[in-house]
Formats: structure tokens, C-alpha cells, sequence
């Protein structure tokens, strides 16, 4: 196969995402700060890549720059399927679930999702049809019409996950969807998660700060350093799919974990200990 030819979906010839020697800083001088410091990585095509790191540690700031709303460090390089992306080019090629889900109060269930349709241009009624089509798989069948003050948190965090696999892009991120759910609803909005992912098929890239979060989600789990956030280690997840709620407390979940439970907590302690006040 030649290096032109386009890869097909699941072949690893060429990944969907590619980051190589990634930088962010911001400011100048003294004060500059290090956000994102030399970021290789790497996301075949309908993978499921978990992101954990302590917070500040520069994970939304490395997404930003992979959703194209923040400009990288000139001396790195991001390449989508195989080409290399300039400043702003990959604005609108990827879909992009903020930390915070940023849904309009003053716009229903249906108008909420349709919003990136919306702005790419896609008629109204056309967008509103395909949400509702959308609302059984995300649990939101009779809701349509409700505004954001008359769901809970779990079934917010569905709106905002149903406008970004509306907005339908190769490359989905996600940042820390379920950071603000209580315990319960986060577990039953993962295995929802994945189901959708699987029925959907598509490559998803991951941030949360939660260890069993990375675990139970990811194919790959991939850890950052405290800031300068670099990515500090690496694990593949071989745990069956689909993914049941017990796996959690299976041998092979736990083996994992302790794997990677050194490596977070050496870089949580680190960001501890630099928010200490100086004696
Ligand atoms: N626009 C910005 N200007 C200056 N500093 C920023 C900006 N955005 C993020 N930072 C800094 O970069 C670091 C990483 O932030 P962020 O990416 O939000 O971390 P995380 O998502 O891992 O919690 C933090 O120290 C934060 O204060
Ligand atoms: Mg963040």
C-alpha cells in the first residue's frame, strides 16, 4: 500500500492522530508558564485513549490545541490522517465536549444539540430531525423540548455528548465529561459512554483525572506528567469489551491499576507540593 492510499477505518497504517514534540507556553519572561512541554502521541482509528493527569497539569490546554482553538508551540508537530496541521486548520475537523458542557438555558433539549450543526450551516429542520432520531440512544426520548434547568447533571452531560457526536467528526474529545457527576451516575453514564461508542464507532480521546474513570474506558491509557503536562507513561488495556460494571474488581483490572497508580500519584504529590505556600 502506498503512503497516498487513504487507510481504512481500524487499519493502523495511518493513524487518525498524530503529535509529535507538542509545546504550549504561555507568557513571556519570567512569568511565562509551561503548560504542555514535548507531547508525542499517537490514535488509531476507533480508539478509545484515556488521558488522566492531576489537575493543572495541562490537559485542556493540550486538547484546545488539538480541537484547533489554541495555537501550538511552532516547534512541534500535529498531523491528521497523515497531514500536518497548520495554526486554525483543525478547527471544525475534530468535535470538541469542553470541560464545561456550556449548554444555552434559554434553548431546549433539541436546539442544545443542534448547535454545531447550526454554525456549520446545516438547515434547522434538517439538524432537529436528526437529533430527535439521536434522543433514544442518549436517553432523552420526551425531553426534547425541556430546557437545561429541567434535567439533572447526568442527563445535561447527555445533551452536551449528543450535540458533539451530532457534530459528526473522525475524532471526538472529551474533557472530563463526568467530573462534576456524583459516583453513581458517573458509573452508569461510562458504561453508556462506551455502549454509544461502540454503536457509533468512533475514535474517542479522553480526559479525566480519575484512575478507574481511565481504566474501565480506555483501550490505551495514557498518563501526564504534572506541568510542564508531558505524557509520562503509557498502558494498553486488555480487559474485555463489552466492558461490565464488576470488571472493576477482576484481577486483571486491579494488576493494572497498581501499575499505573505509582506513576499518578508521584505526579499528583508533585502538583501538591508546588501549590504549597514558600517558608
Ligand atoms: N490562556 C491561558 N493563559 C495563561 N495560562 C494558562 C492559560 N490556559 C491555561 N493556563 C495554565 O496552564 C496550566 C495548565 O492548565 P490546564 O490545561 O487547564 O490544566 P488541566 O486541564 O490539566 O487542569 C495551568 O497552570 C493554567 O493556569
Ligand atoms: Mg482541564
Amino acid at each position: 500500500m502506498s503512503s497516498s492510499d487513504p487507510a481504512p477505518r481500524g487499519s493502523h497504517a495511518i493513524p487518525l492522530l498524530k503529535l509529535v514534540n507538542v509545546w504550549k507556553r504561555f507568557g513571556d519572561g519570567p512569568s511565562q508558564v509551561t503548560a504542555v512541554a514535548n507531547v508525542d502521541l499517537q490514535i488509531e482509528p476507533g480508539e478509545f485513549i484515556t488521558l488522566i493527569g492531576p489537575s493543572g497539569c495541562g490537559k485542556s490546554t493540550l486538547f484546545n490545541m488539538i480541537g484547533g482553538l489554541l495555537p501550538a508551540d511552532a516547534n512541534g508537530s500535529i498531523v491528521m490522517n497523515g497531514v500536518p496541521q497548520q495554526d486554525g486548520e483543525l478547527l471544525g475537523k475534530v468535535s470538541f465536549m469542553p470541560q464545561r458542557d456550556l449548554l444555552f438555558p434559554w434553548r431546549n433539549v433539541v436546539d442544545n444539540a443542534i448547535l454545531a450543526l447550526e454554525i456549520e450551516g446545516v438547515p434547522k429542520k434538517e439538524a432537529r430531525e436528526k437529533a430527535l432520531g439521536m434522543l433514544p440512544d442518549f436517553g432523552l426520548s420526551g425531553f426534547e423540548k425541556h430546557y437545561p434547568h429541567q434535567l439533572s447533571g447526568g442527563m445535561r452531560q447527555r445533551v452536551a455528548l449528543m450535540r458533539t457526536f451530532l457534530f459528526e467528526r473522525d475524532l471526538i474529545l472529551l474533557d472530563e465529561p463526568f467530573g462534576a457527576l456524583d459516583a453513581l451516575t458517573r458509573a452508569m453514564m461510562q458504561r453508556w459512554l462506551l455502549d454509544i461508542w461502540q454503536r457509533y464507532k468512533r475514535t474517542v480521546l479522553f480526559i479525566t483525572h480519575d484512575l478507574d474513570e481511565a481504566i474501565f474506558l480506555g483501550d490505551k491509557v495514557l498518563v501526564m506528567s504534572a506541568r510542564p503536562g508531558t505524557i509520562k507513561c503509557q498502558e494498553t488495556i486488555e480487559l474485555p469489551r463489552p466492558r461490565e460494571a464488576s470488571v472493576v474488581t477482576s484481577q486483571a483490572f486491579i494488576a493494572v491499576k497498581r501499575r499505573l497508580l505509582d506513576a499518578v500519584e508521584e505526579e499528583s504529590m508533585k502538583t501538591f507540593a508546588a501549590a504549597e505556600p514558600p517558608r
